[in-house]
């Protein structure tokens, strides 16, 4: 049974935890704002964190724990190989996913490196929904190429469309025809598709592609790195699994999959990542990887202590309350800012509120970054950091052109159980003095580009001083306040 909780007949979500452990946070005067913002080139990636007010970056790695996780974090079993720790994440994952076979990594890249070097040639295409920047470098680093099958209503910034993170499966039986299953070394799926703004898959279309890869005797994978979120949206959206419990839910999708990795980082709230397998020769095919890239095979390069972490952590995903507080949030800030009529994807996702800068900065052509613009206004405007999901986080053609993205979004993420109410309700209160003055918000340029994933250490500068209207225009209406 759903068991979400509101207050006050308003969709107001109510928190079921409480802080026991907090951290004191600084809100720096805009001006200083201005200047770290200066010093980090632009990029929120390059800003220190003690300079900034809500740190809305990412969920990953950064998700509240547990009391439960960080009191098994003392019972792990410090040992090289064979440890106890890894036994019970073994084990959990065993429950959780009933797949016999598990590899360590530490963090969800690894996993993807790992996949890449076993199963991706030169010539090699893999279809997925939708891909996530590193899944898509390690891809093409080992000479294959990947095909984005999202059915067309998840590129819509605004819809009505509970699933936008489904395939297409005409789409994806058309490009095996089309080039052979040979060609095909597995079909990717991603819970929570990231880059579109945290949308979900169904359990029907991932019955639907197991179909079709059954035909072709293809694997599937699954990115399960914000299964979370995605297990949520099912229990909350389709008609069909209302009736069914979390673990009921994880057991049927996770029994579709060959193989299904994560980034721990995000599912399981701690940091680490792994490889769960289903059959065995799958399993021996990576297996001798991991002691070359990560670690001996019970530890794959994470802390034990993190270990334990992500155990009680997997299990307390199948909790709905523990699942529902991220999304209620997300759903709430979705809801007040569109209210303001400020452009935010919709239906709300998973992972954070996505707002739409190609909108939002209409004014601001693609090759100027509008949405990096908007990432540093917003630091600028309220001390919140948030993170470019658009054509800056692309990598340029072969030919040295842009390539510009499908959507432009600035992505504030919401951690699971870090924020309070009061504190999304001052982001959003910034977002809309920020949109009211929009118009003085102009491009970026960059000054110094990395040749890969240049998104996480570029520096860029703005093409006018129009930073320094906007922290005028600031202290006209907000006067001495921060
Ligand atoms: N897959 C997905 C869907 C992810 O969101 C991430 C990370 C990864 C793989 C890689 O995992 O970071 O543990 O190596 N996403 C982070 C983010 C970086 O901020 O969205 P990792």
């Amino acid at each position: 049974m759903a068991n979400i909780k509101f207050f006050s007949g308003e969709q107001v979500p109510l928190e079921m935890h409480k802080v026991k452990i907090v951290q004191k946070l600084d809100l720096l005067p805009v001006e200083h704002r201005l200047e770290a913002m200066t010093e980090a080139g632009n990029n929120t990636f390059l800003l220190n964190n003690k300079d900034v007010y809500l740190d809305m970056l990412t969920d990953s790695g950064v998700n509240a724990m547990s009391d439960r996780q960080q009191g098994a974090m003392f019972i792990a079993d410090d040992s090289y190989a064979g440890s106890e720790t890894f036994n019970r994440l073994k084990n959990q994952l065993k429950e959780i996913f009933g797949m016999d076979f598990f590899l360590p990594t530490h963090q969800g890249r690894a996993a993807e490196n790992i996949l890449a070097r076993t199963f991706v040639t030169p010539g090699s295409i893999v279809p997925m929904n939708y891909h996530f920047t590193t899944t898509k470098s390690h891809i093409t680093l080992n000479g294959g190429t990947i095909e984005e099958l999202v059915i067309d209503e998840g590129l819509k910034v605004t819809s009505e469309h509970p699933f936008k993170g489904n395939m297409d499966i005409e789409k994806l039986s058309e490009l095996i025809e089309t080039h052979g299953a040979d060609k095909i070394p597995f079909v990717r799926m991603e819970a929570g598709t990231n880059l579109i703004g945290g949308q979900p898959f169904s359990l029907e279309n991932l019955k639907a592609i197991r179909a079709v890869c059954d035909k072709h005797s293809l694997l599937l994978v699954l990115d399960a790195s914000l299964l979370a979120d995605n297990l949520y949206f099912i229990k909350q959206r389709e008609a069909a699994c209302r009736h069914m419990s979390i673990r009921e839910i994880t057991l049927e999708l996770a029994s579709l999959c060959d193989i299904i990795y994560f980034s721990a980082r995000k599912l399981g709230c701690a940091r680490g990542g792994g490889i769960c397998i289903k059959e065995e020769q799958v399993y021996n095919r990576m297996r001798e990887l991991i002691p070359l890239f990560e670690g001996f095979l019970t530890y794959g390069g994470m802390s034990v202590k993190e270990m334990e972490a992500i155990t009680v952590g997997l299990d307390e995903t199948m909790d709905e309350d523990m699942i529902s507080q991220g999304p209620l949030f997300i759903s709430y800030m979705v809801d007040e800012l569109s209210k303001r009529g400020i452009p935010v994807v919709t239906p709300a996702g998973g992972l954070g509120c996505h707002i739409n800068a190609m909108e939002f900065l209409s004014h601001i052509p693609q090759k100027e970054y509008p949405a990096g613009a908007l990432a540093a206004a917003l630091y600028i405007a309220g001390g919140i950091r948030g993170m470019e999901r658009g054509t800056l986080s692309e990598q340029r053609n072969p030919d040295g052109s842009e390539r510009f993205s499908d959507m432009e979004l600035l992505r504030l993420a919401v951690p699971r159980r870090v924020f309070t109410l009061s504190q999304i309700k001052y982001a959003i209160d910034r977002i809309t003095w920020l949109y009211e003055n929009r118009k003085l918000v102009e491009g970026l340029v960059f000054t110094e580009e990395p040749a890969t994933l240049r998104f996480f250490l570029g520096r860029l500068e703005p093409v006018s001083p129009w930073q320094e209207k906007l922290v005028k225009q600031f202290r006209k209406d907000f006067g001495n306040s921060l």
